[in-house]
């Protein structure tokens, strides 16, 4: 969480830092600010609130220079206010940095520094590092040291030395205004290097347009930039050469088109983003999947005898999606672990374990940890993901991008369906590796390939759920039902109500409702029932009617053509029926939309919903 940029070089800087804190702010939207040096010091502006705000404030104050750092902020130490916003001054302003991450040992630098007489003017963890870097420059120039390139250098390192936490970090320094030292620990950074410039980022969004050459700095590494040049060091072992990577298919397709919000917009894509997740993956002679970027030969593939995805939220739900989906075609077992929890767990993994990370953005900082220690205990660890050159990406064996480009709404949408598709196709190569037969992987193909289509008919509902939107909106409490497939989908439906729209809602397997969440129903809390036809479809009838029978009202997400449903609910949402094992496409959509059109009655900021970032790069 938390976005940071920087640039050095002859652009406008304010126009570099303001257009990529514009693409950055979904990493967070408590505040934004710039400082920007010049021979004459270093300018701040800073406001609490969206990059927009800050924008306004430098038309009001203005300001030029040689370089300049951003930031765009979700708060974790101290509210958000002006004040708390980055970028901090350390000593009497001599340095000015912004903070991508979390210190955790701030505490106790505070009351250090406080003791040699720093003083503290925000509640933030950031200001620490300022305070320490200052105090390490002057510790040099009591020495007698100038303030030059080596002795700036020397003091981030000194720092850095005594941090404990994660960080993403780009300081500048007064005396010398034409100098950025960019540093990560944990959180993401990429330098864009450009003619006679360069550019700072947490990822490579802000990049484009600007430059396609791109360093990704590893963990305990400093760039020390200027103008026309850029040094790489790893904190311990020293210098080393930068590699230059060339930026290939980061889309800033961030426009909104006719849509009101990004939401929306994503919702509305899965058709495509479905195609573009099967595109060049499906082979008819073979009735398979293939993928380039799996980097295990089949005979290693072959010896799998067990399957670990680990993932976060949404990320998470499609995994116990693919779960279900793997054990019943590829016949492997599957277990799906939080990877908050798998990282500081040790669950028994033979070398015949594969591991899948399931990540949006690439950059989750659980997800990443999960699957580092998967890879310490060397098993092949691979990424299902969307954000191409992200950290994820980059470390995994291997793995499979979604290609659904941005996902810019907070609430997870288009994402969640790639990959569920992602998994599908990982199914069907499994499977028919293993036991699935030719003519059933024939049938897998042929319907995987109609879900464009299917989903474009799905989203035909979006009427009605308008209807039934409004007419529970004033509910503040829903349960989400569903067995099977629709188990996972019930819970990420119950996650999107409250992410946007603050309504505390549950998800639950609808026979386990009787053991305990039924005390919740009356008239007041509605139930979705997810219950398209299945091999069970009577079964998840019986639990509806136990809802019914204590006066609660019901959604149902059912069938085209299912009469019974329609004389039991109160309300019957009719989608395409498709084979058990995709309905969790379709079932979503109109649970995305339920949750959108709800939070807009209640008057939520359905893209930017309060306390969230779309990257969660902090445990
Ligand atoms: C919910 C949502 C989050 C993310 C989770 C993992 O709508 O977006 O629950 O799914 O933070 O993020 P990624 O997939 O980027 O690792």
């Amino acid at each position: 969480m938390c976005g940071i940029v920087g640039y050095i070089g002859p652009r406008d800087v304010t126009h570099f830092l303001l257009e990529g804190l514009h693409r950055l702010e979904y990493r967070g939207y408590d505040s934004a600010g710039v400082a920007v040096s010049s021979l004459g010091g270093i300018e701040i502006r800073k406001r609490e609130g969206r990059v927009s705000r800050l924008a306004a404030l430098l038309e009001e104050q203005p300001v030029s220079g040689l370089a300049g750092i951003g930031h765009t902020r979700w708060a974790t130490h101290g509210v958000p206010s002006d004040t708390n916003s980055h970028p901090h001054t350390g000593g009497n302003g001599e340095v000015v940095l912004v903070h991508n991450g979390v210190i955790e040992n701030y505490d106790s630098l505070r009351t250090q520094l406080q003791g040699l007489g720093y003083v503290f003017r925000t509640e933030t963890d950031t200001e620490a590092i300022a305070h320490l870097v200052a105090h390490h420059l002057g510790e040099q120039i009591k020495l007698g040291s100038d303030i030059n390139k080596d002795t700036c250098l020397k003091a981030v390192t000194l720092t850095l030395g005594r941090l404990k936490g994660t960080y993403g970090l780009a300081v500048l320094f007064r005396e010398l205004p034409d100098l950025i030292i960019a540093a990560r620990n944990g959180s993401p950074l990429v330098v864009g290097v450009g003619k006679g410039e360069y550019f700072v980022a947490s990822d490579a969004s802000p990049l484009v347009g600007f430059t396609d050459q791109v360093v990704y700095l590893d963990d305990h590494e400093l760039a020390v930039i200027t103008a026309d040049n850029m040094d790489l060091q790893h904190r311990e072992t020293g210098e080393r050469a930068p590699s230059v990577q060339t930026l290939d298919q980061v889309s800033t397709d961030t426009d909104l088109g006719d849509f009101e919000h990004y939401m929306l917009k994503e919702i509305y894509e899965q058709p495509h983003t479905i195609e573009n997740a099967l595109r060049g993956r499906l082979d008819d002679d073979e009735a398979t999947a293939k993928f380039g970027g799996l980097n295990l030969s089949a005979q290693e593939l072959r010896r799998i005898d067990r399957i670990v995805l680990t993932a976060c939220g949404t990320s998470w739900h499609a995994g116990l999606v693919g779960e279900y989906m793997l054990e019943e075609f590829a016949r492997v077992p599957v277990e799906v672990e939080y990877a908050s929890e798998l990282r500081y767990r040790n669950p028994p993994m033979s070398d015949r374990t594969m591991v899948f990370a399931i990540t949006q953005s690439g950059e989750t900082a659980d997800t990443l940890a999960a699957m580092r220690e998967c890879k310490r205990k060397g098993l092949p660890t691979l990424a299902i993901c969307n954000t191409v050159g992200s950290t994820i990406a980059r470390e995994a064996d291997g793995g499979v991008y979604l290609h659904a480009g941005p996902e810019i709404g907070v609430a997870s949408t288009k994402a969640f369906t790639s990959q569920v598709t992602v998994l599908a196709l990982l199914s069907l190569f499994f499977g028919r590796m293993r036991n699935l037969s030719y003519q059933a992987g024939k049938r897998f193909i042929y319907n995987l390939k109609s879900m464009p289509e299917v989903i474009t008919k799905t989203l035909e509902v979006h009427e009605k759920v308008k209807h039934v939107a409004e007419k529970y909106a004033h509910a503040n409490n829903f349960l989400y039902l569903g067995r099977l497939y629709n188990f996972p989908v019930a819970l990420e439906g119950a996650l999107k109500l409250k992410e946007i729209s603050y309504i505390h809602a549950e998800g639950y397997p609808a026979a386990e409702m009787k053991h305990g969440p039924i005390a919740l129903v009356d008239e007041n809390t509605p139930s979705v029932f997810i219950v398209p036809k299945s091999g069970i479809y009577s079964k998840v009838i019986s639990n509806l009617e136990e809802v019914k029978a204590r006066k609660g009202p019901v959604i149902a997400i059912a069938c085209e053509g299912d009469e019974k449903i329609a004389k039991l609910a109160d309300d019957v949402i009719f989608v395409p029926d498709v084979e058990e094992y995709l309905q969790p496409l379709v079932t979503a959509v109109p649970l995305q939309l339920l949750s959108y059109h709800i939070a807009l009655h209640r008057g939520c900021n359905v893209d930017r919903p309060r306390n969230l970032a779309k990257s969660v790069t902090v445990e």
